[in-house]
């Protein structure tokens, strides 16, 4: 019983810990303008479910599509407009290079080393939003996760006291510092909050919003969904410098 308890503490502690790293949307300086639409984009995290959804999206909706993937073999999409360059958002150089002659940067950065502290999402993303000081890219929308800032606890029960707390603590933390290390930045940016993803086909038809999410049940997505939703975000000024959160 009191391992319990204190594991409850545990789970609430961490809770409110990531409600206070992760971003508060009420920072938020928006503009309702429309953008004008960029040509040339650069998807890290191009190898994952959501990045292959941001691939193929954007190659369909006419970009010029740079990948950046630490082992381009594993993309196998081919198009005309696709370029797959070597790269790992730790090494800057790499970084640097794929940000050459950009207009915009869109990320679905993650990784599966949940059980140890790691900063690849910070230090990661801190190396893109150099590179794209450096190289004068000014938009940048990037998925993070519900569960963060003013979304903790959003994710519902399940993950607030089980999957974060056990599974994703490490994860969740370098996240918020994530978030936190985006709004600290010049670019125009827009922070992704998706629910639960799934890989079911894209519907179209989603909630977004600063207060979505449920604190007892889980909440869904499809990777196809929040895709349409993150390239939405390139030509929209409506969520510029805040964190929306997106589910069905
Ligand atoms: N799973 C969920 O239910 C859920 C819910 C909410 C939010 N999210 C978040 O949404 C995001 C996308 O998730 P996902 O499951 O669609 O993607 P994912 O399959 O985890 O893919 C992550 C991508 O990041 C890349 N990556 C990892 N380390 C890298 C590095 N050092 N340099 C360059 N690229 C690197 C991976 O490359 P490799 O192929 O080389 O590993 C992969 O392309 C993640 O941030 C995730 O935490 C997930």
């Amino acid at each position: 019983m009191t391992l319990f308890l204190l594991f409850i503490l545990y789970a609430l502690a961490l809770s409110f810990g990531l409600a206070r790293t992760g971003l508060h949307a009420q920072v938020a300086r928006t503009n309702g303008a429309t953008h004008k639409r960029p040509s040339r984009l650069l998807i890290i995290g191009a190898t994952g479910g959501s990045g292959r959804q941001l691939v193929t999206q954007a190659l369909e909706r006419g970009y010029v599509v740079t990948a950046l993937a630490r082992e381009p073999s594993k993309l196998h999409i081919e198009h005309p407009q696709l370029t797959v360059v070597k790269g790992d958002v730790l090494d800057y150089a790499s970084v640097a290079a794929a940000m050459r002659g950009q207009e915009a940067v869109v990320s679905a950065l993650g990784h599966k080393r949940y059980f140890y502290p790691t900063w690849i999402l910070s230090e990661g993303t801190r190396n893109v939003l150099r590179a794209m000081q450096a190289h004068g890219v000014s938009r940048f929308v990037c998925e993070t996760s519900l569960g963060i800032g003013d979304s903790a606890g959003r994710m519902g029960l399940y993950y607030t006291f089980f999957v974060i707390p056990i599974i994703l603590p490490f994860y969740f933390w370098d996240k918020a510092r994530q978030e936190r290390v985006i709004a600290a930045s010049n670019a125009e940016w827009v922070i992704v909050r998706p629910g639960v993803l799934t890989n079911a086909g894209k519907r179209g038809r989603y909630r977004f919003g600063a207060r979505l999410g449920n604190f007892f049940g889980t909440v869904r997505i499809s990777r196809a969904d929040v895709a349409d939703f993150m390239l939405n975000q390139l030509t929209s000024g409506a969520h510029l410098g805040t964190a929306v959160s997106v589910c069905w």
